[in-house]
């Protein structure tokens, strides 16, 4: 079928949680917009993420690492306009078990896309990118100029990446723009994070794991907010600039659990375990974000609804991630939590 499109955006893990959202966000309200979703399929990526709009004439689907050049150059065929990197490995607990993956795709396949961004003269490359790198924040707020203290093997590739694209800017001119988004919640999200895991435990009537004393807190932001402040970043972002993506809506990890405990008719007597704590924990996070709400953006959902859709969207969607927890997630949550102590 002919398109009207005359651009065309390489979106790296458009299979995964927030790519998946982007896409489908472009391809609703970017009408001379033509996605390539270039994703390597690893246990986080589902083909069923996109299924709605997999048959749009202006998605196209390529399998491929951005670690691997040649699978890069296969996707970007005769040229981008712009290249967004959502491909990275996200999952903190999993990179204190198993490291090197999140080297590889967070440090060395930014790399390969920087470069590819170089040759072909890409007119924006976004980097999506994380408040996790400024490390744990006693008090305040992390803006986009201050020190970066990463303190997982997660935050500290992100963080590489990071620091690999603002070089890119000044050594060689790139046009790069980073994002760096608070915490995410929403539908499309693999339950190994604390939202999906807890709600997804919580409707099979079992226990939830709260690591240590549960009085951390994460700033909870939207996925289509953190989808829509990407576009704006991309779209009006001043090149060779960071832009931070907060929810400007932190919350103890107990006040999710208790959330979500309630919304599933479970009480918390019964359904929570605290278990041992996440080594290196950082206790908060939180962001200012006022140079993004220059830009035009802020988030628009209210969090008390948009978690309620959420637990909702779980329990209407179990095709979507009973295949998960009984597949190769139910070995890893073993391995995770048996010595953790939950059962
Ligand atoms: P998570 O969703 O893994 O995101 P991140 O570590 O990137 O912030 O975890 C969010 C918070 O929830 C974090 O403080 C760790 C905590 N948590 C638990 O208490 N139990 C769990 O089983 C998980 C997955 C997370």
């Amino acid at each position: 079928m002919a398109t009207t499109a005359t651009r065309t955006w390489l979106v790296t893990g458009g299979l995964g949680f927030i790519g998946s959202a982007f896409i489908r966000m472009i391809l609703r309200e970017r009408a001379d917009v033509r996605i390539v979703n270039l994703d390597a399929m690893t246990y986080a990526g589902n083909p069923a993420n996109v299924a709605d709009v997999a048959s749009d004439p202006r998605y196209r689907f390529v399998r491929g690492n951005i670690c691997d050049a040649a699978a890069v150059e296969a996707a970007i065929g005769a040229g981008v306009d712009a290249i967004v990197n959502f491909a990275a490995e996200t999952h903190v607990d999993r990179s204190i078990l198993e490291p090197e993956a999140f080297l590889h795709t967070d440090i060395l396949g930014t790399h390969v896309l920087l470069e590819a961004a170089r040759k072909h003269a890409v007119a924006r490359y976004l980097q999506v990118s994380t408040d996790e790198v400024y490390g744990h924040v006693a008090t305040g707020e992390s803006s986009e100029g201050d020190p970066l203290a990463p303190r997982s093997p997660y935050a500290a590739s992100k963080a590489g990446g990071d620091l690999q694209t603002l070089a890119y800017f000044t050594t060689y001119g790139t046009p790069v723009l980073v994002t760096r988004g608070s915490n995410t919640y929403g539908p499309y999200q693999y339950p190994e994070k604390l939202i999906p895991l807890f709600v997804t435990n919580l409707l099979d009537d079992q226990p939830v794991p709260v690591y240590g004393d549960g009085l951390q807190v994460r700033d909870w932001l939207h996925v289509e907010d953190h989808a829509r402040g990407i576009l704006q970043v991309l779209e009006r972002g001043e090149i060779g600039n960071v832009y931070n993506l907060g929810g400007a809506n932190g919350r103890t990890n107990l006040e999710i659990t208790q959330r979500l405990v309630s919304a599933c008719g479970r009480d918390m007597a019964t359904h929570v375990r605290h278990v041992l704590d996440r080594p290196g924990h950082d206790r908060r996070y939180a962001l200012d974000s006022s140079k993004a709400h220059r830009l035009g953006w802020k988030p628009a959902r209210d969090f008390e609804s948009g978690l309620g859709e959420t637990v909702a969207w779980y329990r209407d969607h179990e095709a979507w991630w009973r295949p998960i927890k009984n597949g190769t997630f139910g070995e890893y949550y073993k391995r995770q939590y048996a010595e953790r102590g939950a059962r």
